[in-house]
């Protein structure tokens, strides 16, 4: 096993050997599938947030709001055993554009709404590489990774940015949709509003950094890098209007894969949509639209549909046969928002749930955390004449892999003198692989790989519950565990019963891990600053203005 380890290792390692640092060149190497003419494909990546496993009706069936999705997976290769690199926003973010793991990237918590820092820029990303090989690049969504230069995307290898810097809830909007606890509309008059509440100046800077009142900015960046270095003055819309997001994204598509297409680029368009993060809100058009009425399914349904006119553009377009689009999500269902969260299909962590001292003693097991629900996400690829239809294929796969894939298809190199912990899945979609990882580390909420998937089996150094519990359920403990407490997901995907396995297991999962922390050790990592500003450092339309309310 560590063989294998190595050996990876080793050829990455020589396959970047005399290239220049921190670039993305063409690559001298032969592509591996056959089936590439030399062309460069259009790259559709749309990744939901917070989405189960089980809100996805072609893993789950007893959901059925993803009527598009399930369609496109009938025409697609699905992967039942994807997962994300990690179980929350922007640790998940970055891994999938490094293709990197936490240790290595820094990044191990989500960055604040006055974040100072981001994902750092020597942490060469997919848009950069895709840039830095002719391609048109956009990013229409969430991003969660910076937004002050030099971190904000429309310096990060994308020529145009339009989204939201972070989650919807880390803000004020005027139509606040549904959360728990409610979320308050921002304050019309703000002066009125605290004197009302009896607060002293002084203490604003409190309440903001507190992310109670500021509106949630929506940028429109149409050129790299922001005007004048200012990316304030590129925000559009504060607060956004959650009900009017999806269909603003869905016209953005559209004119910027139609220009792509008219100046015969190949282009990249990142989709990290907001949808299925609460506040839940959505166009008039899908209330009461889902088979089960529920806010929730109605959400669903207006994603649904967002993919469903992006597939159209691109099937009226005649570029389908031109384009990987891959959707996936970037980690599991925020179970402590009861009805407000998505389904975790089968993956329930029963051992979690149960009472101590047999169990973890309750709390959630999906968003935060190292169970199934935590990073087991759905995937699907598409792209005529180079995927089989209808195709599900067990192999493990990652968002780690994205990055090593994305460069095959493109014929870049990935930078060199870094560690990379994806493995290119080319294969596995195209050619019927069966060569997924045989291993895959999980982040837990301090970052540290304390969950190892070897095969079938899954391994707990530490156990522990959801940070914010379940739905009114009981808080679990945090627990360590030498030897690591082990299930097998080839019968027991919900985790319910730890298992005794042999020494040649135990020993095959510690020395692979000892060897990725080796590894990881000894070649480059990044530092992340997480530290947080004050008034200043807000993603603000009219600083004059408490909630930085634009003014028409
Ligand atoms: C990849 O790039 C190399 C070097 O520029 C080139 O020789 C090769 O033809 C390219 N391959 C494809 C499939 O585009
Ligand atoms: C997808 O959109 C097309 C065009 O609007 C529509 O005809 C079709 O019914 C939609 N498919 C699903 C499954 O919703
Ligand atoms: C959001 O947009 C919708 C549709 O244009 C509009 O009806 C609604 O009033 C807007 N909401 C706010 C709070 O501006
Ligand atoms: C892709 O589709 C277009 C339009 O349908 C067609 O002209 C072209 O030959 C197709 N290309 C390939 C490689 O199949
Ligand atoms: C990024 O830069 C920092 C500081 O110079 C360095 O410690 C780190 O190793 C670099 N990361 C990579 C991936 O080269
Ligand atoms: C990798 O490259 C970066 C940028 O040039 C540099 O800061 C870092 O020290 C290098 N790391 C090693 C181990 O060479």
């Amino acid at each position: 096993m560590i063989l294998l380890v190595t050996s990876l290792l080793l050829s990455f390692t020589s396959l970047w050997l005399g290239l220049p640092l921190l670039t993305c060149v063409t690559s001298h190497a032969a592509p591996l599938s056959q089936r590439l003419t030399g062309s460069r494909p259009n790259i559709v990546l749309i990744m939901a947030d917070d989405m189960g496993w089980g809100d996805l009706g072609a893993n789950w069936p007893n959901t059925r709001d993803t009527p598009f999705l399930d369609y496109l997976a009938s025409i697609s290769i699905r992967l039942p055993d994807y997962h994300s690199g990690a179980s929350v926003c922007s640790v998940s973010r970055a891994a999938l554009l490094t293709g990197r793991l936490t240790p290595r990237t820094g990044v191990w918590a989500n960055f604040a709404s006055t974040a100072l820092g981001g994902l750092p820029v020597n942490e060469t990303i997919i848009s950069e590489c895709l840039k830095s090989v002719g391609y048109a690049t956009a990013i229409h969504g969430k991003w969660h990774l910076g937004y002050t230069p030099p971190f904000h995307p429309s310096y990060r290898g994308f020529d145009e940015y339009i989204g939201v810097p972070y989650s919807i809830d880390m803000g004020c909007t005027d139509n606040p949709g549904a959360n728990y606890p409610p979320v308050n509309v921002c304050p019309k008059d703000p002066s009125l509003y605290f004197e009302q509440k009896h607060e002293h100046p002084d203490d604003l800077r409190k309440v903001i950094e507190a992310d109670l009142t500021v509106g949630i900015p929506l940028y429109q960046c149409l050129t790299p890098r922001c005007l004048n270095d200012n990316c304030n003055k590129e925000i559009i819309e504060q607060p956004v209007n959650l009900s009017t997001l999806t269909q603003s994204y869905i016209d953005n598509d559209r004119r910027f894969i139609q220009r792509s297409v008219e100046s015969k680029q190949p282009f990249f368009l990142y989709l990290p949509l907001s949808h299925m993060h609460v506040p839940h809100d959505y166009a008039r058009q899908f209330k009461d639209t889902s088979v089960l009425p529920s806010v929730y399914g109605d959400t669903l349904r207006e994603l649904d549909y967002h993919v469903n006119q992006t597939y159209q553009l691109l099937k009226d377009l005649g570029i389908l046969n031109q384009t990987l689009l891959i959707f996936t999500s970037d980690n599991g269902p925020w179970s402590s928002k009861c009805d407000l969260a998505g389904n975790q299909g089968p993956f329930t962590g029963v051992w979690q749930a149960s009472p101590l001292p047999f169990g973890g003693g309750g709390g959630g097991t999906a968003k935060f955390t190292t169970w199934e629900a935590g990073h087991r996400v759905p995937f699907i690829a598409h792209w005529p004449n180079m995927i089989k239809p209808n195709t599900v294929s067990n192999v493990i796969g990652s968002h780690l892999d994205i990055m090593p894939t994305i460069a095959n298809l493109a014929n870049f190199t990935l930078p060199s003198n870094r560690s990379f912990d994806g493995i290119d899945l080319s294969a596995v979609l195209f050619d019927g692989s069966d060569q997924g990882h045989e291993y895959l580390f999980h982040p837990d909420m301090l970052g540290i790989l304390s969950a190892v998937r070897y095969n079938q089996y899954k391994a707990y150094y530490v156990t522990y519950p959801a940070i914010d519990g379940a739905c009114g359920g009981k808080e679990g403990l945090i627990i360590p565990h030498k030897p690591p407490l082990i299930f097998d997901l080839s019968r027991d995907l919900a985790e319910s019963t730890p298992i005794e396995v042999s020494q040649s297991v135990h020993d095959a999962i510690d020395q692979a891990l000892q060897a990725k922390l080796k590894d990881i050790a000894l070649t480059p990592r990044t530092k992340v600053d997480y530290r947080i500003g004050g008034l200043d450092a807000r993603a603000c339309c009219d600083a004059g203005h408490i909630v930085c309310r634009c003014i028409d």
